[in-house]
């Protein structure tokens, strides 16, 4: 365990000063007291501007709410992109912290204000000591909550000037104790697909159904019909979620409506998993209304790709965070079924997203990503700092030359 991680029986996050920029406790409370919904997090980004610039680095920015910066190492080499999402969510905050959200209705439920505070620390300890050789760019990444800011940032040329060989990042995670972090090999989140079925009937009079062609009964049909999907299209040795999150129809108890609309997504691994899962939904769904006399407009959206953590990358993965937390600490975790668009820079070029255990037992860690009780441990922050400081100065220092690492 290096200096400053918390373990889970470790101390405090670690205090360290530099220049004008305070250490990581008050960091991420100073962050989690002004949440800011996605792609509108101009505070959040001003602030890390100019904490960037207070550790002496040129920070600009990127998808309008992003930042990056380069640290550039004492000779030329490599370039790891090390991410932090900065988006809050619209949910009221109900921990009763005395950093609580002071933005109304807007709320760091997920952990990102943790991430972000993490990345500014990584960003001053590679300020006070570059890497000997090769660059960290730093990423502070908007809209990470389904508004398409990694893909802004890639559009961006994020991943360019210098070219962007490795990526990492981290999620604090529930799931986990503090103390430990878990690693998956392979996918360790989900393909995020999402979809709208508009079933167009005939209303009419519900006293007279034979004279209508009722979309609520054909909706109903249709989320069952669903169902098959998983239980009897895909094999049982693989995985897949269909979930049919919304059914909008009707506006009366005595009217049979003309239209029902289904709004839902569908979270897979494979790749052959999720094409088949597209293409089964559309056959099916439109059978389904065509035998029932309706018709369906279907919109079926391929959002996101699996997050994909690269095997060579995962084995220095694992080697650095038996460094911060200890052989007995680091743990294959369960992928989710959650999405995550750190996926998009990891379709792009190798790397590892670690999962960074934030529960400590009690009632305070026990609520779930995105509750408004949602609150980590706050050792958890100087592990995840730990891990993503040593997973970039050791890709730096070793790669290329390490095994399956270009
Ligand atoms: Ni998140």
């Amino acid at each position: 365990m290096t200096s400053g991680a918390g373990g889970a029986a470790g101390g405090a996050a670690r205090a360290t000063c530099a220049g004008d920029v305070p250490d990581l406790v008050t960091l991420r409370r100073t962050l989690h007291a002004a949440p800011e919904l996605s792609l509108r997090e101009q505070g959040t980004a001003d602030r890390v501007t100019t904490l960037l610039r207070a550790l002496g680095l040129k920070p600009r920015r990127i998808a309008a709410t992003g930042v990056t910066a380069l640290v550039r190492g004492a000779r030329r080499g490599p370039t790891i992109l090390a991410r932090a999402d900065i988006d809050a969510l619209p949910v009221t905050e109900e921990t009763g912290l005395p950093f609580a959200s002071r933005n109304a209705g807007v709320m760091h439920a997920c952990g990102h204000d943790c991430h972000a505070a993490g990345l500014l620390d990584v960003a001053r300890r590679l300020a006070a000591q570059p890497p000997e050789r090769g660059n960290v760019k730093l990423l502070f990444q908007p809209g990470e909550e389904g508004a398409g800011g990694m893909q802004l940032c890639l559009d961006g040329g994020v991943l360019r000037r210098p070219d962007v060989t490795a990526a990492v990042g981290v999620h604090v995670w529930q799931n986990e104790r503090v103390g430990r972090i878990g690693l998956v090999r392979g996918a360790c989140m989900a393909a995020v697909d999402d979809f709208e079925v508009r079933i167009v009937g005939r209303g009419g009079h519900a006293a007279m159904p034979h004279r209508s062609v009722d979309p609520v009964v054909v909706a109903a049909h249709v989320v069952t019909a669903l169902q098959t999907l998983v239980s009897r299209s895909v094999n049982p040795l693989d995985t897949a979620v269909v979930t049919v999150g919304s059914i909008d129809a009707g506006t009366a108890f005595n009217v049979i409506p003309p239209h029902a609309t289904l709004r839902g997504t569908v979270r897979t691994f494979a790749e052959p998993v999720r094409k088949l899962i597209a293409r089964r939904f559309k056959t099916l769904v439109s059978g389904v209304c065509r035998g029932l006399g309706a018709r369906a407009e279907t919109t079926y959206r391929h959002f996101l790709p699996a997050t994909v953590n690269d095997a060579a990358m995962v084995d220095l993965a694992w080697s650095v965070a038996e460094d911060v937390v200890g052989k007995r600490n680091v743990v294959a975790a369960e992928p989710s079924m959650g999405g995550e668009d750190m996926s998009l820079a990891l379709r792009a070029v190798p790397g590892v997203f670690a999962f960074i255990g934030a529960d400590n037992g009690t009632k305070q860690t026990s609520y779930p990503h995105h509750h408004p009780r949602f609150d980590v441990d706050e050792r958890c922050l100087a592990v995840g700092a730990d891990f993503m400081e040593g997973f970039a100065r050791r890709y730096l220092a070793e790669a290329p030359g390490l095994p399956g690492i270009r």
